[in-house]
């Protein structure tokens, strides 16, 4: 899933404390977290880098991949 997976794995379980899992989170609330970052409403160094490069079809794309995986 691009470089996402670095930090959140492919099954979406942080690769480390302080990434967050994203398995089982809500396809709504990914997209929200997303775009937050994105326009830097939700500060977060490490995410706005990774965001800003992304399209509204990319974020759509990985919180849909991320929003299928089970806990
Ligand atoms: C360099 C490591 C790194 C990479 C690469 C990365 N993230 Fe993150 N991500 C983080 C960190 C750290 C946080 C926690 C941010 C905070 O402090 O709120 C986070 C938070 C998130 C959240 C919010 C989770 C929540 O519980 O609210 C989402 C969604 C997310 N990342 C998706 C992605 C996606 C999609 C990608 C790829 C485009 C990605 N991340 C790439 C480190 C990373």
């Amino acid at each position: 899933m691009i470089t996402c997976v670095a930090c959140h794995g492919t099954d979406g379980v942080g690769k480390s404390f302080q990434y967050p899992n994203l398995n089982g989170q809500k396809l709504p609330y990914l997209i929200k977290q997303l775009k937050a970052f994105r326009f830097g409403e939700r500060k977060a160094p490490d995410m706005a880098r990774m965001a800003r490069t992304l399209t509204d079809e990319e974020i759509a794309f990985v919180a849909e991949y991320y929003s299928k995986l089970n806990n």
